[in-house]
């Protein structure tokens, strides 16, 4: 089934991802969340931030998995998915490290790091909450076009448009060589999935994520086929649909 929501502006679409997490882990305090790094979450973790200091969110019992990574960057790479994650939401809630699953995208054999998360995952028991947004060729996480639907956590190859939007993450340029990601069946396993998105940029993928054909030259596509999904969006990347 799938939830679609429309929110005036961004401060409301990061309350209303905020009030997913925390309902989630009011019902299940030692849930398996994960949440993406980039852009579009900072609101959402500004306003869970300052429910945990209200004491009105509790993650101390609930476990935290990381999305992707940039092959060769680890948390003191500035940039990194792991020093955004750390910077903004897991070093301010005070998360202790036992509490977080990431991926060592520096690891020697990132096939094998690959399987350790996925070992790691399916013995959590699969993760009762994800959280993502979309990038500007429909990749989720880092599901470039043409990625199967039935991958779990993989190496992969990015997309020129990734290579390019990817930038804004640094402060200069930056060769980004490939990425390990948790896959699309990760997603489609996921008790909920949540996808945000905010911005007139993005209302175009937005568009067919919701209304497209399913495919995988489309990844964002597969939340039409999940069990329960809510796309959550702003009226700028709502308007190529209203
Ligand atoms: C990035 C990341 C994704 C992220 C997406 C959207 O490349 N790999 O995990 O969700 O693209 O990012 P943003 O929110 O910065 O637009």
């Amino acid at each position: 089934m799938l939830e679609f929501q429309v929110y005036p502006t961004y401060e409301h679409l990061s309350r209303a991802a905020a009030d997913v997490v925390v309902s989630t882990l009011q019902t299940k305090p030692d849930a398996v969340i994960c949440l993406p790094s980039g852009s579009t979450p900072v609101g959402m973790f500004r306003e869970l931030i300052l429910r945990h200091e209200q004491g009105l969110a509790d993650f101390s019992q609930c476990t935290f998995v990381g999305l992707d990574e940039w092959i060769g960057m680890g948390p003191e790479d500035e940039g990194s998915g792991h020093q955004l994650l750390d910077r903004d939401f897991l070093h301010p809630i005070g998360f202790r490290s036992e509490q977080v699953l990431f991926f060592d995208a520096r690891a020697d054999d990132l096939h094998a790091e690959c399987e350790r998360i996925n070992r790691a995952l399916e013995e959590l028991g699969g993760l009762d909450l994800i959280v993502l947004g979309i990038g500007m060729n429909g990749h989720l996480g880092l599901n470039e076009p043409g990625t199967s639907f039935d991958t779990y956590a993989h190496v992969s190859e990015l997309d020129p448009i990734t290579i390019e939007v990817g930038q804004k993450y640094f402060q200069g340029p930056t060769t980004l060589t490939g990425g390990v990601t948790l896959g699309l069946r990760h997603m489609m396993e996921a008790r909920r999935l949540v996808l945000m998105a905010s911005g007139e940029a993005k209302a175009p993928v937005i568009a067919r994520a919701v209304n497209g054909e399913v495919t995988e030259t489309f990844p964002a596509s597969l939340v039409q086929e999940h069990s329960d999904a809510w796309v959550l969006v702003d009226a700028d990347a709502a308007s190529a649909l209203l």
